[in-house]
């Protein structure tokens, strides 16, 4: 793709490569359907991310950074996504789950199957 672009738009394929590099919303791997993040800043780490990181973990056999190999969900973690309120915190996708305990992180993990 960067090669293509490259040729595209008439860019050495050096540049485009450290443009595409330098932002983070740029990816070189494939991502998943869904995108996961567990916030785990101080708020949530301290009101349980870690239980609720893990458990998404163990059940997608995927750690933060890696795409499941059906490529239905990438996981991710954030230093904090503002609504510490509401903590521990998760998003799939554009949608926020706060308050996240034993029970609605099951409940998460079926949504993320679905
Ligand atoms: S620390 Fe998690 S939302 Fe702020």
């Amino acid at each position: 793709m960067l090669r293509a672009l490259s040729r595209k738009l008439d860019i050495p394929l050096s540049d485009v490569y450290s443009t595409a590099s330098f932002y983070k919303q740029f990816y070189f791997t494939p991502r998943g359907k869904k995108i996961v993040r567990v916030c785990t800043g101080t708020a949530c780490h301290v009101r349980g991310a870690d239980e609720v990181l893990n458990k998404i973990e163990d059940e997608f056999k995927i750690n933060p950074g890696e795409t499941t190999p059906d490529l239905a969900m990438t996981l991710e973690t954030v230093g904090c996504i503002g609504c510490c309120g509401l903590a521990p915190v998760a998003t799939i996708n554009e949608d926020i789950v706060g308050e996240i305990d034993r029970k609605k992180v099951d409940k998460v993990i079926e949504s993320i199957k679905k």
